[in-house]
């Protein structure tokens, strides 16, 4: 089972059919730039003593308590996933003592498919994530949910068979993105299913903790449970600075834009909520929607995001900003990383300076995250694709 449904070198296929779009959201995307620099000048450049003066009258920047939730199939969790947490999740967020939910699926063996090799899984990593957490947050509470496959598939059955067979007045699928190439039918919708699944259920376990300490959270990240973090993540800051008190802003990564990525999100509490949890809420609008307006992208993941989810963010009065810096590569199961995560064959799909940012060459990069050395050589799998081994037991 694969939680995840990223898509290989899709876009060169459907860029035709979407090249206006991109041109469309690249100019969105610099709006939300411009937007962020004009921020930027108005916290970077104040001068000291003006700061001072508005930290007499309350905080200038947003704080509060903070929830980290972490979400998906916990791949290569302790080998890959957790040393890159503890650098560059754990440790910057340690100050504000951010709790931790976890929702993971509890599941021993991925088969080789879409999403790399496969290989075994063994679930019980994802509770080192605990003491990870406590060595240096000690306030910091951490919490997990799984689900069992079988537990999966007893509740979504019906919506599973649903969007597997419904079929539009067209007569092609209506749920089904038939016109994504790289979607399978059905194991990729299965997928997404499985993704919205767990996000929400990591959603709920922060909720739970929430109404038994009468304690709202003021920030909210969602982050996957299977890739390296290659860079810091602060909850508090979009682009490295901090996120001011009368701003209202999400961020999400600049790159896997197709046309939006769907991987991870931090923000104001009531913007991540719709991200978390209103997705089958609104399925049936979009799909019509889509219907009417872009027939045969269906539930496709990036497009939903971008056409129904971000808008009802935005209502949220929160604006979605792209991080200059932020960067994670994929962890496969069988401890392989995909290191072309952060770029692109264009700006459409990962802003160039990302990778200008991280400095350096990505395999050193990789490599001082994780405090080891991956084998020689780079796997090439597609034009946009490539991956580096990066065992825990280096083989004799
Ligand atoms: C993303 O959504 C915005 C409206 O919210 C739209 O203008 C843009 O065309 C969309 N991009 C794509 C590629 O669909
Ligand atoms: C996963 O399920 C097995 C079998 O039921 C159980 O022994 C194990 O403790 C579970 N692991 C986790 C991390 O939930």
């Amino acid at each position: 089972m694969r939680v995840m449904t990223k898509k290989v070198g899709v876009f060169s296929l459907i860029a035709l059919s979407i090249a206006s779009f991109v041109l469309q959201f690249r100019s969105a995307s610099d709006i939300s730039k411009d937007e962020a620099l004009l921020h930027k000048e108005s916290s970077d450049f104040v001068p000291w003593n003006r700061h001072a003066l508005r930290t007499e009258q309350g905080s200038p920047t947003v704080t509060g308590k903070c929830a980290i939730n972490m979400y998906g199939l916990p791949r290569a969790f302790q080998s890959l996933v957790l040393p890159s947490l503890i650098k560059n999740v754990i440790q910057p967020n340690a100050i504000y003592s951010c709790d931790y939910f976890v929702h993971y699926y509890n599941l021993t063996e991925e088969t080789a498919g879409r999403s790399g090799g496969g290989g075994r899984i063994n679930p019980d990593e994802i509770l080192l994530l605990k003491q990870a957490v406590q060595d240096v947050s000690p306030q910091s509470i951490v919490e997990f949910h799984h689900d069992t496959e079988a537990a999966f598939w007893d509740r979504y059955q019906p919506l599973l068979d649903k969007i597997r067979t419904t079929k539009a007045t067209d007569g092609h699928y209506l749920y089904f993105p038939w016109r994504a190439k790289t979607y399978k039918h059905p194991i990729t919708t299965d997928n997404i299913i499985k993704m919205w699944h767990s996000i929400q259920s990591a959603w709920n376990l922060m909720m739970e903790h929430e109404t038994l300490t009468s304690q709202p959270y003021t920030r909210v990240a969602m982050l996957r449970s299977d890739v390296v973090y290659m860079t810091p993540i602060n909850v508090f800051e979009i682009s490295r600075r901090k996120v001011l008190d009368n701003e209202k802003a999400a961020l999400v990564p600049a790159f896997g834009r197709h046309p939006v990525s769907d991987r991870i999100i931090v923000g104001p509490r009531d913007a991540v909520k719709v991200w978390a949890t209103e997705r089958f809420d609104r399925l049936e609008t979009h799909v019509t929607f889509v219907q009417e307006h872009n027939p045969g992208w269906g539930m496709h993941s990036e497009k939903f995001l971008n056409w129904t989810i971000f808008p009802a963010i935005r209502e949220t009065g929160t604006s979605i900003v792209e991080d200059d810096y932020l960067c994670f590569f994929r962890a496969r199961a069988d401890e392989t990383v995909w290191i072309k995560d952060c770029e692109g064959k264009h700006e459409g799909i990962a802003a160039h300076s990302i990778l200008k940012n991280l400095g350096g060459n990505k395999k050193h990069v990789l490599e001082s995250v994780l405090g080891r050395k991956c084998l020689d050589g780079v796997q090439r799998l597609t034009h946009s694709f490539a991956a580096v081994h990066c065992p825990m037991q280096m083989p004799l």
